[in-house]
């Protein structure tokens, strides 16, 4: 298995620096200061899935994928994580949710430490042909026909996506001089699409069996497989179809030997109402003789059941999956902006330690 070797530094207030990775070497005396240092900076500890070097965030489309690769992104740049969200199919939210005006398909800055980049396929396969075969693969990657025929190879657009993924994630970045990252969170594509992004290197090692193409898709393939270096997320909203999308995740990917590493559930609503509430409520109501006091107590019910609707599903999803999950409360803001999302890796951080805690007393 793969060691993460990787040591960043970090800064304290008081101008020690510690480095990420000093846990992992036990017993020296530079650790020890490091691990003092950690302690004294933060009152939680990093949590575990921090330590990766590669997340892939999945879930059904619309639950908070994006949303949550960000939040999750901005707690690991907190924590002097040098971070940056991929974001695949071009979407450029990060940027427009920061307003950061940039180059497309550059890596662009959003706050300190924290960077996002939008992934396309024809560009990462330029990029790839460039920097690996100069004026030839320079010359190839801008002709059309040859762009057009690579393209349409079923599962080429996936492989490229990752490929540019997997190189941001290396110590030895392949586009010259490029700095390295201490984590890349992937924005996947909805779930379906992010378990075949997952399974491509693989298939395409399989199939090539020799060459670059086969040698590379096994590169990819043995980092997505290595628990160490990568973590899959998933997101989902307690409701019936995103609950059962990431049951079949969690079985798709462990057919294909992937653990499914953390569940968050966003999107909760906050319970307002207990049962004996409501029982007033509704007496309330039949008692009402007001029209508008009936309106505001139908509403009061009605949230309640949506509220109930929720903590069924999110009950049924615990127990699908036999493990606990963190939650993400529903933010009843006009926008999800900047400070929303630091609110959210707030929520982040308590609920993964939490989550961890409990993992590790079993
Ligand atoms: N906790 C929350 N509270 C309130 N609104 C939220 C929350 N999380 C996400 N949203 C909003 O829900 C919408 C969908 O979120 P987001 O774009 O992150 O989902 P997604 O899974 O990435 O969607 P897609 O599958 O289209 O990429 C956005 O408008 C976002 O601002
Ligand atoms: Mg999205």
């Amino acid at each position: 298995m793969r060691r993460f070797t990787h040591r960043a530094s970090i800064r304290t207030p008081d101008g020690n620096s510690f480095r990420r990775g000093a846990a992992r070497s036990p017993g020296t005396e530079r650790a020890r200061r490091d691990r003092a240092a950690r302690r004294q900076l933060f009152s939680t500890p990093v949590p575990e899935l921090l330590n990766r070097r590669l997340i892939f965030v999945t879930g059904k489309g619309g639950v908070g994928k994006s949303t949550v690769a960000v939040a999750l992104g901005l707690l690991a740049a907190r924590r002097g994580l040098r971070t940056i969200v991929a974001e695949l199919a071009s979407q450029d939210r990060a940027q427009r949710t920061f307003d950061q005006p940039g180059e497309h398909y550059a890596e662009v800055e959003l706050a300190e430490r924290l960077f996002t980049i939008s992934i396309d396929p024809q560009h990462a396969m330029e990029e790839y042909l460039r920097v690996k075969t100069g004026p030839v693969g320079h010359a190839l990657g801008s002709s059309k026909l040859f762009g057009a025929f690579a393209m349409a190879t079923p599962g080429m657009r996936e492989l490229l996506s990752v490929g540019k993924v997997w190189e941001l994630a290396q110590l030895q970045r392949r586009t010259g001089g490029a700095a390295p990252y201490d984590l890349v969170i992937v924005d996947a594509p909805a779930t379906g699409h992010g378990v075949g992004l997952l399974r491509t290197p693989r298939t395409f090692a399989e199939i090539a069996r020799v060459g670059p193409i086969a040698r590379q898709g096994r590169a990819i393939a043995n980092t997505i497989a290595d628990r160490a270096f990568t973590a899959v997320i998933a997101v989902s909203t307690a409701a019936e179809m995103p609950v059962n999308e990431t049951l079949v995740l969690r079985d798709s990917l462990s057919d294909d030997d992937l653990p499914l590493d953390t569940v968050i559930v966003n999107a909760l609503y906050p319970e307002r109402f207990s049962a004996a509430d409501s029982v007033k409520l509704r007496a309330a109501l039949e008692r009402s003789e007001s029209a508008t006091i009936s309106a505001a107590l139908g509403a009061a019910l009605s949230e309640r059941a949506r509220t109930q609707t929720q903590q069924l599903q999110l009950a049924r999803l615990r127990e699908g999956l036999a493990t606990d999950v963190v939650t993400l409360p529903y933010l009843f803001s006009e926008q999800i902006g900047p400070a929303e999302l630091e609110l959210l890796a707030d929520v982040l951080e308590q609920g993964l330690a939490r989550h961890e805690a409990l993992a590790v007393s079993g």
